[in-house]
């Protein structure tokens, strides 16, 4: 049994290489009495800021797995920061130990610091594959193994923490321009059910919001943009071996 948490299909690609039984983690924390039996469970999702979304956060915190074997599998982009660290002081945190964390590189979606276009042309020389058979490989021999992290992989977080103050980016992150055709995919992408129509145009509320960028990624129109410059505003990215239902099945919150 897997949980993933994914805003465009990285995650979900590693996930469905790993276990037939996923669950999507916008859809099972909605559970009423979340308690999980299988002989192996693991969570997979991206690093933002080099820590997990915080719904994913909040899946973990509010989650009982009851299990033999418990892993962690972290997908990010360029930098990832000291996450095996990060994530298991904060299962340590809500009273929880993994078996394995490990860490995935795959496209970088972060738009103000990425050129679409550019993270996809690089994405051969992280070889994705390899890494996810060596993992499964890991896996199905119940490896217990936590990703070393070095003094340079926490001096990275500390500086983004400095930069920061921890906040990735500020609110309104996100405006929708004139270009919006009222499709409604935006409202079906995002994981936390905060865009909605008015009229024939989305709105993003930004409550709970994720910063998955699932919306903008998947707009056909490229018609939400960040308040922040972007390295490239016409290139979008979306994981090649992922489609768009499989994206709306796990994220989407409407309910008619
Ligand atoms: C808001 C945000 C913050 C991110 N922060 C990091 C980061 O700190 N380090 C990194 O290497 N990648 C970072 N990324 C890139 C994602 O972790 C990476 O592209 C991930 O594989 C996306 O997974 P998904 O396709 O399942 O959504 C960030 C992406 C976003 C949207
Ligand atoms: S996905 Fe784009 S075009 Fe479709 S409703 Fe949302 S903003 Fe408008
Ligand atoms: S508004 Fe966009 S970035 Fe925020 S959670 Fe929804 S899809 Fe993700």
């Amino acid at each position: 049994m897997v949980f993933y948490f994914t805003g465009t299909g990285n995650s979900l690609y590693a996930a469905k290489y790993l276990d037939e039984e996923r669950i999507s983690i916008p859809q099972a924390i909605r559970r009423e009495n979340p308690v999980f039996r299988a002989e192996s469970i693991g969570v997979v999702c991206p690093v933002y800021g080099h820590e997990m979304p915080s719904m994913v956060k909040d899946f973990l915190r509010k989650a009982e797995f009851r299990t033999g074997y418990f892993y962690l599998i972290l997908t990010y982009g360029r930098i990832h920061g000291g996450a095996a660290e990060l994530a298991e002081s904060f299962l340590g945190s809500c009273g929880k130990k993994a078996d394995y964390i490990n860490t995935i590189m795959m496209v970088d979606n972060f738009l103000p610091g990425f050129d679409m276009n550019e993270q996809i042309a690089i994405n051969p020389e992280k070889r994705v594959e390899k890494h996810m058979v060596s993992i499964k490989m890991d896996i199905d021999g119940r490896k217990r193994y936590k990703q070393p992290v070095s003094e340079e992989d926490r001096d990275w977080h500390q500086a983004f923490l400095d930069r920061t103050a921890g906040t990735l980016v500020k609110k309104p992150l996100y405006y929708v321009t004139d270009e919006c055709i009222g499709c409604e995919i935006c409202t079906r992408v995002c994981p936390a059910g905060c865009i909605r129509l008015e009229g024939r145009k989305a709105v993003n509320t930004e409550e709970n919001c994720q910063m998955c960028m699932a919306c903008i990624h998947h707009c056909p129109e490229k018609a939400i943009k960040l308040t922040i410059p972007e390295k490239n505003p016409d290139a979008r990215y979306h994981n090649e071996y992922i489609s768009l239902t499989e994206i709306v099945e796990a994220n989407n919150q409407r309910t008619e």
